[in-house]
């Protein structure tokens, strides 16, 4: 059985979508912990209601990618029994970039979820970026995490049409729902084993 670890800043409707088809789909995961960086995060008491233990790692005024500050999180993993052998961390909105110790620590098993169609609008504010730029089609990517910035194999991705009147606003609630749905799928194809990293890759085994 993997060990789930999710790692949020704020809202946590991922989190909320990926802990509620766990329960619903009977998936092969134990959510073992949620780890926020933000203290007022919304999704702290929503993780608590849906059962599931969680931790503040409180990240102000640590800027960029930190090592020490990640071993904090480390510590807290493997406490609640994620593990380089039997875990998995899902990034929900997690708006920290991961030191590349970290990344290779749990190499392979940490994904992420990102609101456009990679390589497509990397970083920050990518539903603005794309009603600025008049893409007709956008959506989002669930991918494993390498040491860029949402760079690493692509696992799934969906699409939303943009229509000629989107806002930041209304693109980014449509391609959220697309995210509550892309993501746990991504989570049950690597607990069930059948996905694998094959160079830049995700292949279905
Ligand atoms: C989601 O739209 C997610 O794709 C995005 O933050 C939002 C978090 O919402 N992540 C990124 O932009 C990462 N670069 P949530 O807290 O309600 O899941």
């Amino acid at each position: 059985m993997i060990n789930l670890a999710i790692l949020i800043s704020g809202r946590g409707s991922n989190m909320e979508a990926i802990l509620k088809s766990v329960k619903k789909n009977k998936m092969l995961v134990n959510p073992a912990v949620v780890i926020s960086n933000k203290p007022d995060a919304k999704g702290i008491k929503l993780a608590q209601k849906l059962g599931v233990q969680t931790h503040v790692i409180e990240s102000r005024g640590i800027k960029g990618a930190n090592w020490d500050y990640d071993k904090k999180i480390v510590a807290v993993l493997e406490k609640s029994g994620v593990t380089p052998k039997n875990g998995l961390v899902c990034l929900a909105g997690f708006m920290r970039i991961l030191s590349p110790e970290f990344i290779r620590y749990f190499k392979g098993r940490i994904m992420n979820i990102h609101p456009a169609i990679l390589p497509s609008f990397p970083g920050l504010h990518s539903q603005r970026q794309a009603v600025e730029y008049g893409v007709k089609y956008s959506g989002c990517t669930v991918h494993f995490v390498d040491e860029g910035v949402d760079t690493g194999p692509i696992i799934i991705q969906d699409i939303v049409k943009v229509n000629d009147n989107d806002t930041e606003e209304t693109l980014s609630k449509r391609i959220l729902r697309k995210e509550h749905q892309i993501y746990p799928t991504a989570i049950r194809l690597f607990c069930e084993g059948k996905i694998m990293v094959k160079g830049r890759k995700t292949v279905r085994v």
